[in-house]
């Protein structure tokens, strides 16, 4: 299972409008789309960078996974997102080489794509997402 890309990288942030303001002073990039996942507790802004995205997420409260990471660990890193072409084949695979998975099967994550997490103690405490790009 060769991942493609990768796709997009994670940052957990507490003031989304802030942290665009500052990427672009900083870097004169804007993002492409922004969206509330009301399933994942998160709104997230795109912001593509030559072939992959920046990814930016703000809680949508405290009790909610990106709610839970910052008050633990604050702003930053929360994940490496890898574009694969078959996301059940790379699960399949994942689960063979014995990597802890956070979702068994696909679900439908930002821009309608196909995605699942794999768990932080799979990989060095990384959290990993699969995004099916076909
Ligand atoms: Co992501």
């Amino acid at each position: 299972m060769l991942p493609l890309n990768v796709h997009h990288t994670a940052i957990a942030v507490r003031d989304l409008d802030a942290a665009l303001a500052d990427l672009e002073a900083q870097y004169g990039v804007t993002p492409a789309y922004r969206e509330v996942i009301e399933e994942q507790g998160v709104e997230e802004a795109m912001v593509p960078l030559g072939g992959s995205h920046l990814q930016l997420l703000m809680p949508l409260g405290e009790d909610t996974p990106v709610g839970r990471f910052l008050a633990s660990r604050g702003e930053g890193l929360h994940h490496v997102a890898l574009q694969v072409a078959d996301i059940e084949a790379a699960l399949s695979h994942l689960t063979d080489a014995g990597a802890r998975l956070v979702d068994e099967k696909p679900r439908i994550g930002g821009g309608g794509h196909r995605i699942a997490f794999v768990h932080p103690k799979a990989l060095a405490g990384t959290l990993i997402e699969l995004v099916e790009v076909s």
